[in-house]
């Protein structure tokens, strides 16, 4: 029996892609003193190798002030990268390519344990004054940050960087018209993005990536789609590699984010990013309760990436079984959120049906 269509290998940026099925970003909270420590190793050694293209760091923080907890990874100054490196050639050494997420979450941004917010109206309020509040200065400061974590990622030999803009960190929110009020130079449409992307790309030495939401839940859906393309294509014509398409904010839905119930086997993201990526002539990636590759359509379009997070945090394996057909020896997620370790007020990442990660074993 031949292997899913998803396990074929891809070009781009004369780099092989050795498989479209690829990790998804996943912050786990294995840092201490912000560097990672030897079981983000380990689990990302564990997330590479046959039938996984990308193993991508989830959630790095470009300056300390960035973080969004305490086990936050940081890599913001010289020195820093030496302890990167070690987790992107364990990726590599499997057969990988090695991927880093840089993100930068504002201090007042503060999330709440709950998965919604009570007051949508005066969550989206706070928002706009976050967004608001910044001066000028401090915005080009922070967009300073990403292009040192751009170096420090580089030095640190990652094929793929991506920058963190979805989910409710501080770029999305400048990202989307309903957060960002501003009139000025950093309106969510004015040039500040281009002149941003223009500096990244001549700095980013291998694939540059971008996280962006599809859907917020703050607009229409049709409206929200049409946003989001519009701003994919200013992407891809400034030289994005991957679009890699996400959803929800962290501070109002975080189901939007982490979609799918064990009943629910819907991909609630994928005809949206199948149409986009008929739309682009770079790579387009998806998110979203993938948990059996059996349910991707044969047709996909020849430049989607899948990404998969759960279904290989739950298995280490499940990417490799999935290749092989050994669907049966999978060990599946069940849903259970355990993985979400700030909600749960831990300090790292658990799995209840994993017990190399620690936490108690769902009944
Ligand atoms: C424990 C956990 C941590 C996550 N951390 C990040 C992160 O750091 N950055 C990010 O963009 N998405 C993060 N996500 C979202 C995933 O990348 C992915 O988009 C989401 O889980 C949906 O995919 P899945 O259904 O295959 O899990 C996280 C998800 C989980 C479950």
């Amino acid at each position: 029996m031949s292997a899913h269509p998803i396990f074929s290998a891809v070009e781009c940026r004369g780099l092989q892609i050795p498989s479209k099925l690829v990790f998804a970003p996943i912050n786990t909270g294995y840092a201490s003193l912000g560097r990672p420590t030897q079981k983000l190793v380990q689990f990302h050694a564990e997330r590479s190798g046959l039938g996984i293209g990308i193993s991508t760091v989830g959630n790095v923080a470009v300056d300390n002030d960035a973080v969004t907890n305490p086990q936050t990874l940081v890599l913001s100054k010289e020195g820093d990268e030496r302890r990167f490196s070690v987790v992107s050639r364990a990726i590599k050494k499997r057969g990988s390519l090695a991927g880093i997420q840089l993100a930068f979450a504002p201090a007042a941004l503060d999330p709440p344990r709950n998965w919604k917010a009570k007051d949508v109206q005066a969550e989206v309020r706070r928002l706009n004054m976050i967004v608001g509040q910044l001066s000028p200065l401090q915005m080009n400061t922070y967009l300073e940050t990403f292009l040192k974590g751009v170096q420090l990622a580089n030095r640190a030999d990652f094929d793929l960087i991506q920058i963190h803009a979805a989910h409710g960190y501080l770029l999305s929110l400048f990202l989307n018209p309903t957060t960002n009020l501003r009139t000025d130079e950093f309106a969510a449409s004015n040039h500040w993005l281009l002149d941003f992307l223009g500096k990244l790309r001549v700095a980013t030495r291998g694939l540059l990536s971008f996280r962006i939401n599809l859907f917020s839940g703050l607009r229409p859906r049709e409206e929200e789609f049409q946003l989001a393309l519009g701003l994919a294509n200013r992407l891809a014509s400034a030289g994005v590699d991957v679009i890699d398409l996400s959803a929800g904010l962290y501070t109002l839905d975080r189901t939007l984010i982490y979609p799918g119930t064990l009943r629910d086997e819907r991909l609630p993201y994928y005809e949206a990013a199948r149409l986009m990526a008929e739309d682009l002539a770079c790579l387009v990636a998806f998110a979203g309760n993938v948990r059996d590759v059996r349910i991707l359509p044969l047709d996909m379009p020849p430049n989607l990436l899948v990404n998969v997070g759960r279904a290989l945090i739950a298995d280490p394996d499940f990417a490799r079984k999935s290749h092989d057909g050994r669907y049966t020896e999978i060990n599946f997620c069940t849903r259970r959120n355990r993985c979400h370790y700030f909600t749960r007020s831990r300090t790292g990442l658990e799995c209840g049906v994993n017990p190399r990660l620690g936490g108690k074993r769902d009944e």
